[in-house]
């Protein structure tokens, strides 16, 4: 039986689910947190164990404070220890720049810097060492004008990364992946996707799977830490232009 064990946030559907198979296929151990995709969650249980790892489920909201700071103590007594943690749960709310209000900005950083913030600092005072992935955005290189808060929210989730990277090591090491056009948001169909596919060098959209391949390789990997990875096609690199 492995001995290693990852946390998962936000895991039970769309590309969390692909990085806890995508570790599951490398033998690591998961622990599923959710928050309400309770069905999902006990049917990528399923599919784990069939993989021949332990798979364990947690539900947190993070936007409460008091499941927040249960959640690694909570992981813990699960699983026995952690090794990986990957901070992916988010939201992705619509919003101007020109009508953005401070309580909808908290929101997002609440749970898109805040939760990945204090889970992470929490790991690192529960654990001798650790490996730790955050999900950002390729926005995060430019600018997004129709989720400002959102966009703020992950630009503050990667200074964090590069702090927390830099005052966490030498045991711990903080990277994060930037993903691009991978799904369209939720309810929106693969329109949305070929519709945007001209701001990608490459011309084409990404697969979940090519973001989970991104997180493993960070967490595999024991000389890379504080980096940012995009998984965009390219698409940071024209940013500047789009402006
Ligand atoms: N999809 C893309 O193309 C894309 C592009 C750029 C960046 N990203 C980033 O990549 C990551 C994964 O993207 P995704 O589209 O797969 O994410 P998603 O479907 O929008 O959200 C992932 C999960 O976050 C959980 N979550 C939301 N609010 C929560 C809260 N208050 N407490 C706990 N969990 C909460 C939800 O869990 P439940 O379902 O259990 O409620 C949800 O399933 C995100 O960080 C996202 O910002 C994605």
């Amino acid at each position: 039986m492995s001995e290693t064990t990852a946390l998962v946030t936000g895991a039970a559907r769309r590309i969390g689910r692909e990085i806890a198979v995508s570790l599951a296929r490398e033998g690591v151990n998961v622990l599923i947190h959710y928050r309400s995709s309770d069905e999902e969650a006990a049917e990528l249980r399923e599919k784990l164990l069939e993989l021949g790892v332990e798979a364990t489920v947690l539900q947190a909201d993070l936007k409460e404070k008091s499941d927040l700071s249960a959640l690694i103590p909570e992981a813990t007594k699960k699983a026995g220890s952690i090794d990986y943690l990957v901070n992916n749960a988010a939201v992705f709310p619509r919003g101007d720049l020109e009508k953005l209000e401070f309580e909808e900005l908290i929101d997002n950083i609440r749970i898109n810097s805040w939760a990945p913030f204090y889970l992470t600092r929490d790991f690192v005072e529960s654990y001798d060492r650790g490996k730790v992935v955050n999900l950002l955005d390729t926005r995060v290189a430019g600018y997004d004008w129709d989720h400002a808060g959102y966009y703020f929210s992950k630009v503050l989730l990667a200074r964090m990364t590069k702090m927390m990277a830099v005052k966490f090591a030498p045991d711990f090491a903080v990277n994060g992946v930037a993903p691009g056009l991978i799904t369209p948001p939720e309810g929106l169909d693969e329109k949305y996707l070929e519709e945007r596919i001209d701001r990608v060098l490459l011309k084409k959209h990404g697969s979940e799977s090519s973001v989970a391949r991104a997180v493993v390789y960070l967490l595999r990997s024991n000389f890379v830490t504080g980096q940012i990875l995009y998984v965009d096609g390219g698409r940071n690199l024209l940013h500047e232009l789009e402006g």
